[in-house]
């Protein structure tokens, strides 16, 4: 998607902090030297069967791109494709939706729905943040030392949830940590202050920290012996339970990522496309023991240091 709207002929405007170009998170749009406007919006098609779960998880996922900039949400527009007969489900997920606009401290003021077979829910989210704060994905420094704040493997998850191979306290534990906001983990950011950040979702880990590395110009390390995986999503991925966007993830990045001595299974996990991941965060070394220690003992799922950022390599990023 990025890739076709870069054919576009892009229009620039001196207030817009943050626009097409660094596939950012989200718009940032300038108002006064105070007040940035930040604006995303994310929808996708059912990844459970709960549709209160659903509308939950969809919501804690479109709020992310408004964290991950280090943007406060003010307030949400609900976007829903629905069948007509199912409006008792529909129901419960945008009940499931409003609790969680509500949770992170905003509210839900509108939106659009359409009759569509394939149903879809997500939200357009508006928030502020100041411009002299906006927190971008395309300011990684060397040096750098990179803290991941949720484990990953949920589409691998997903992927048995759907096949009905999924034991149902990973199904649970899965849900809990996409349902869970990154509100905290942005606040922290902000207090510390860093470099730069972005959440991961359906680019997978490896994916989400190319695009930091290729638009901040440096290259990622990441540590093949500290990457968190949600418990069970091993066994998920050594069943052959591997969703399609993760080949889709590995296809593109193959000539991107260098992968050294890593078990296969592993670097499923790093291309897994996440719904509502958590944030990647570079912050300055002299910051990181400080960042860490603030969310891993407030975070429902710890914080992990996951690797660090050098000097531009022949690779964007090396797992190693
Ligand atoms: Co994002
Ligand atoms: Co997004």
């Amino acid at each position: 998607m990025a890739q076709v709207l870069c054919q576009l002929e892009i229009t620039s405007n001196e207030n817009l902090l943050v626009g097409l170009n660094t596939n950012d998170d989200a718009a940032v749009y300038k108002l006064n030297e105070e007040i940035a406007i930040v604006h995303t919006i994310d929808y996708f098609t059912p990844v459970v069967d709960d549709p209160y779960d659903f509308g939950q998880i969809a919501a804690a996922n479109a709020l992310s791109d408004v964290y991950a900039m280090g943007g406060t949400p003010l307030f949400a527009l609900n976007v829903v494709c629905f069948p007509a007969s199912y409006l008792d489900v529909l129901k419960e997920v945008l009940r499931g939706g409003n609790d969680k606009v509500k949770e992170a401290g905003a509210f839900i003021a509108g939106g659009h729905t359409i009759e569509d077979e394939e149903p879809k829910y997500g939200l357009s989210v508006t928030g502020i943040v100041n411009p002299r704060k906006v927190v971008k994905n395309s300011t990684a420094k060397p040096g750098d030392v990179l803290i991941l704040t949720k484990p990953i493997g949920i589409g691998v998850i997903n992927t048995a949830i759907k096949g009905e191979m999924c034991p149902p306290h990973v199904h649970s534990l899965a849900v809990d940590v996409m349902k869970y906001l990154n509100k905290d983990a942005s606040q922290m950011m902000m207090e510390v202050g860093v470099n730069a950040c972005t959440d991961i979702t359906g680019f997978g880990l490896l994916g989400h920290a190319y695009e930091m590395a290729s638009s901040s110009g440096v290259t990622i390390e990441f540590n093949k012996n500290a990457i968190p995986l949600i418990e069970g999503a091993k066994d998920l991925a050594e069943m052959g339970l591997i969703p399609g966007g993760c080949y889709r993830n590995k296809n593109y990045l193959k000539r991107e990522v260098y992968l050294e001595n890593v078990e296969d299974v592993l670097a499923d996990l790093m291309f897994d496309p996440q719904t509502s991941g958590g944030l990647l965060i570079s912050v300055e070394e002299e910051k990181a023991d400080e960042l860490y220690q603030k969310l891993n003992k407030k975070l429902k799922f710890g914080a992990f240091i996951v690797g660090c950022v050098r000097k531009k390599q022949d690779y964007d990023i090396y797992v190693k």
